[in-house]
């Protein structure tokens, strides 16, 4: 419900110019500490998805994985994490991008993402779309299908939807940027 997604969206804070100036940082760790939200949350991810129709959830690091793990839970699913590069041992999956700050790279475990599985991937945050497109990249890689790419907070202006071009996207809610 429009309600419930306006509720949540006043527990995350707005951070000007944080990591750097001209990034606005939105801080979802006031929603997390909230018990009652939280479990809002998490049910309102749960609730975007068809039952029987999610094999695995995915989720970037680090903050995809504290809404992607229990999603994974909520739809009786496993969670395979897309890690930053030289966590995880090898032999792994890599792929490099650009963030709204900086460049990084994720990693997957090969073998962890089944080819043929319906895969949710997770995030909190659409902003230049780079990170989700890179998870997308590795979820097909391994011969997955994204069924869905999910966040809490899609931010309009810095066109993640269209880097994400063609792939089915929820958010619970959007701001112009
Ligand atoms: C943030 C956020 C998203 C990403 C969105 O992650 O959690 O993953 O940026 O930006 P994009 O759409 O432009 O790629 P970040 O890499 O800053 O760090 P964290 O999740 O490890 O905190
Ligand atoms: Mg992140």
């Amino acid at each position: 419900a429009p309600g419930r997604a306006a509720a949540l969206a006043q527990l995350v804070r707005d951070v000007p110019d944080y990591p750097q100036p001209g990034v606005m940082f939105r801080d979802i760790t006031g929603l997390l500490a909230d018990g009652p939200a939280f479990a809002d949350l998490v049910g309102a991810f749960a609730a975007a998805q068809e039952p029987g129709a999610v094999d695995l959830v995915v989720g970037m690091e680090a903050r995809g994985f504290l809404l992607g793990a229990p999603l994974a839970v909520a739809l009786g699913v496993g969670f395979v994490p897309l890690r930053k590069a030289g966590k995880l041992p090898a032999p792994t999956e890599r792929v490099a991008y650009d963030l709204e700050y900086g460049t990084a790279e994720l990693e997957v475990r090969t073998g962890s993402i089944p080819a043929g599985a319906r895969v949710v991937v997770v995030d909190d945050v659409l902003a230049t779309g780079g990170t989700a497109a890179a998870a997308v990249e590795l979820v097909e890689r391994c011969g997955a299908q994204v069924v869905d790419v999910q966040f809490l907070l899609e931010l309009d202006a810095l066109g993640g939807r269209a880097r994400l071009a063609g792939r089915p996207l929820t958010s619970l809610w959007a701001v112009p940027a």
